[in-house]
């Protein structure tokens, strides 16, 4: 069996990725520090999957601890989502942004090399394109200036990745994903923002449940076919599947050049105003919301072409908006209980 850690992988993405390495067989071992996150969580897969992953709360900056690890597990692949990701908060804290995000990745990279650890998948995003010049966006859209240090920590980790694969046996796939949304079908795992939540949909869920006011709408005057802004919303379970496909072609020696990236995106886009009815739609409550002005840093639009993800990862989504906006009521409607 193969033995996957996973850092991170108590939070959304990583919480769903683990549930899906396991439905394929991989034992996995999760670092998490819980830093955005709950031990609950891990009760959480267990009683999704019926199997317990190895656990360990350590904190990825803490170069020793990392080293320490290492030297108790035989790990085959790496999966690394532990990461700060909130755009805002990193323009009022870049420094930490930089140390977290950057520093753990180098740390995590050394201990590989040196222990001949080569398959390892990467959390990117698809800020990388910025206002793409063309959509949807392919592979081959030029990385442009980042918005905020939390996009300019996720170019530098490609670029770090890319010159670690050029100087030494490491095999590696940046996923530049595009908005992930929604909740694990079992609504035992989710997204669980802290605070007032910064994404469009747990803002929307939160309002259709009384907890927030009203929906600020930021900006109606994009050029875009309703005047909001365009995105490309994709399932959170879709999302962890790129993930275990990702991690095959990695594993069976399929990868065209020991360091990839690829886009992953449903490959539709939606406006704000587009993505409210949707939900409408599919909790059967309507949405308080109000147009305001355009948020700093947002783009226009931006949605992916997943050719090269559908060909080259043997991967396509297979659930819609409207499953995700559901599994995400459903999960919202969870967490009062
Ligand atoms: N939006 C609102 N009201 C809100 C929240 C969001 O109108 O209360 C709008 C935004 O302006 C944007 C869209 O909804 O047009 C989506 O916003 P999100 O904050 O949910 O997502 P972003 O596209 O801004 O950000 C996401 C990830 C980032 C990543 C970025 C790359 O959260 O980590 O995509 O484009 F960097």
């Amino acid at each position: 069996m193969k033995k996957i850690l996973v850092t991170g992988g108590l939070g959304f993405i990583g919480s769903h990725t683990v549930v899906e390495l396991q439905n394929e067989g991989y034992e996995v071992v999760i670092i998490d520090n819980l830093s955005n996150t709950t031990i609950s969580v891990l009760d959480s897969i267990v009683s999704i999957t019926g199997i317990t992953p190895t656990f360990a709360n350590i904190d990825l900056r803490n170069q020793k601890a990392v080293g320490d690890f290492f030297d108790n597990h035989t790990i085959d692949g790496v999966i690394h989502f532990a990461a700060f990701k909130a755009v805002g908060e990193s323009v009022g804290s870049p420094l930490s942004y930089y140390q977290n995000n950057l520093n753990t990745l180098i740390y995590l990279l050394q201990e590989l090399t040196v222990r001949k650890i080569d398959n390892f998948i990467f959390s990117s995003s698809c800020t990388v394109y910025g206002q793409a010049d063309s959509l949807p966006i392919t592979e081959k859209e030029p990385v442009k200036p980042a918005e905020s240090p939390y996009g300019y920590s996720k170019q530098a980790g490609e670029i770090i990745l890319r010159d670690s694969c050029k100087a030494s046996e490491l095999n590696a796939i940046s996923l530049r994903y595009f908005n992930p949304i929604g909740a694990h079908p079992s609504i035992k795992i989710g997204e669980l923002p802290l605070g007032v939540p910064q994404n469009l949909i747990p803002y929307i869920t939160q309002t259709a449940a009384g907890l927030r006011g009203e929906l600020s709408v930021f900006g109606d005057d994009y050029p875009t076919k309703d005047g909001t802004a365009v995105r490309d919303y994709i399932h959170v379970v879709d999302l962890a599947k790129a993930h275990i496909s990702a991690l095959a072609r990695l594993m069976h020696k399929e990868n065209k050049s020991n360091y990839e990236f690829f886009n992953v995106g449903s490959g539709t886009g939606s406006s704000v105003l587009e993505v409210i009815k949707a939900f409408e739609k599919a909790s059967g409550k309507p949405l308080r919301y109000k147009i305001v002005g355009r948020r700093e840093g947002d783009v226009t639009a931006a949605y992916a072409d997943t050719t090269l993800a559908n060909k080259e990862l043997k991967w396509k989504t297979t659930l819609s908006l409207d499953d995700a906006l559901a599994s995400a009521w459903k999960w919202q409607l969870a967490q009062e209980k």
